[in-house]
Order: structure tokens, then sequence, then C-alpha cells
């Protein structure tokens, strides 16, 4: 509670560094620009904030069941082989939202300056760093993701056989090493319930829920139902030259799956 406040309380007195995007977050210019608090008035709106949180939380009920929190990434789960009962995810888009910006500030609190250290950034599914090239002949996807990563190389547009084709396979790289971790640690019969959305690459429409099905079911896993709805405000599309190419309605996904069971 106290990180989460304290992350609010940072959120809220550097707004002034948010743009019209609000996953990017501006850098103090200059020296004047920075903002100074004094300890005691923070202090004071962090200790406002805590309770704010605490009096919303103590209207729910929880179980008494004892939790542990671990952090990792999907690349690599400090998890046993087929342990877990239920997978409930929202992995980043294909949309080219730099994780590690948009958290620039709560990173910050907890003492990583990402514009110094890029290891984080570089290493967040979705990042629009490019990491050195994996070394293989064939792209390891099924045909919905094989297909995208073609309509990409083929496009006309600047930059798209070069740098957005390599940002784009870096993603599907990331995305298929993370249905493999999980689907080594989960149990048979194991429910995963994924929240993704569909976007555009130019005009190529970038069916995420289509591929993740695929991926997943290529990897042993059954589709058992998925709940659509439209998208209205996109974060994607406060960028202007986004806007350039006409896009059709994007839709947010909830995807259930489940493990098969594994011959014995
Ligand atoms: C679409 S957002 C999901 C946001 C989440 N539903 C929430 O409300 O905060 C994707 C999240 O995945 C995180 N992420 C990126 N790469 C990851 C990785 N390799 N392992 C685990 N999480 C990752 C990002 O930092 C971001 O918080």
């Amino acid at each position: 509670l106290g990180y989460v406040s304290l992350f609010r309380v940072v959120r809220a007195l550097t707004g002034n560094f948010e743009g019209s995007n609000p996953t990017w977050v501006r850098r103090a210019s200059k020296e004047d620009t920075l903002v100074d608090v004094e300890h005691s008035k923070l202090d004071a709106l962090v200790e406002a904030d805590q309770e704010l949180v605490a009096g919303r939380l103590s209207s729910e009920s929880y179980a008494t069941t004892p939790v542990s929190i671990v952090t990792a990434s999907s690349k690599k789960l400090p998890l046993a082989d087929q342990s877990v009962d239920l997978v409930l995810t929202s992995p980043p888009y294909l949309t080219r939202i730099d994780y590690a910006v948009a958290y620039s500030r709560e990173l910050a609190v907890l003492g990583i300056n990402v514009s110094q250290d890029r290891t984080l950034r570089a290493d967040l599914m979705g990042t629009t760093l490019i990491r050195a090239r994996r070394d293989h002949n064939e792209d390891p996807y099924g045909l919905i993701a094989t297909d995208l990563v073609r309509q990409i190389r083929s496009h006309s547009s600047k930059a798209s056989s070069g740098y957005y084709l390599k940002q784009t396979r870096q993603y599907l790289d990331d995305l298929v090493a993370s249905f493999e971790e999980i689907t080594r640690v989960s149990k048979d019969d194991a429910v995963m319930k994924l929240v993704v959305q569909d976007s555009y690459y130019k005009e190529i429409p970038v069916r995420l829920a289509d591929i993740c099905v695929e991926e997943a079911q290529r990897r042993g896993w059954e589709f058992i139902d998925w709940d659509k709805s439209e998208v209205t405000r996109l974060l994607t599309q406060v960028n202007t030259a986004a806007r350039a190419y006409s896009k059709g309605k994007v839709e947010e996904t909830v995807i259930v799956l489940r493990r098969k069971r594994r011959d014995r």
C-alpha cells in the first residue's frame, strides 16, 4: 500500500510532464522545471492517499489464505513445472507502447533511471528498442503470425522491411517464449485468461487475439471461449502519424483457454 500511494502521489505531482500521449513522459529539460517538494509535504500527501486507498479496500472482502508476490519476466518464471492452476494476464499489445517509459516515474521511485539504464526497457515485451537478433532461418510462429510478418516485410512504406519488421519479430519472439514458459509451469487442465487488443500496422490488421489463440493451441492449449468488445479510446490513436492510415474498428478480447492433459 505504501508503494501504491507513493506512485500515485509522484504521478500527481509530475502531471505537467505528461503530454497528449499518456504513455510518453517528458523529462525535465532544465533544473528550474524540476519538481521540488518538501519532505513533510510529501509525507502528508502519501499518508492522505494511503487513507483513501485503505478506505476503498476496506469495503472489499478478501480470502484469508496467505499470498506471495513474486516478480519475474514471463519469459523466465521462477516456478516449478506443472505447478500453476490459473494464468490471468494481459500482455503488452503490438502497439509499440514502451512500458518502461510509461512507468518511468514509478521506476524512478524504485531507483531505476530508465534513460540511463536500458536493461529493463530493452527486455520488456513490446519495447521499441531492438535487441541483438536471434539467429534462425525460420520464424517459430504459426500461420497467422507468420502471415503478419510477411505482410509487414512487403509493405511499401519506409522502414517496414527494416525497423518495423525487426520490432514485430522481437515482439512475437517474446510472445511465443512467454507461451512456452506459461505452458511449462501450468498443470494439466489449468485455465488461462488473457486480455489482448487487436491493432493496425499502417493499414494491416494485427489480429493479436487470433495469434494468441493459435500460438497457445500449438503449445497444447484448448480454446474454450472468448468475449470481444469494441475499444473506443485508443492510446495509439493519440499519435497523429498513426492516424494517417485509415483504420477499422479495434477489438479487445478476453480469451479463455484450458491446458490439455499431457500423455502420461
Ligand atoms: C497491457 S499491459 C497490462 C496492464 C495491466 N493489465 C495493468 O492493469 O497494469 C502489459 C504489462 O506487461 C508488462 N510486461 C512487459 N513485458 C513483460 C514481461 N516480459 N514479463 C512480464 N510482464 C511484462 C508491462 O510492463 C505492462 O505492465
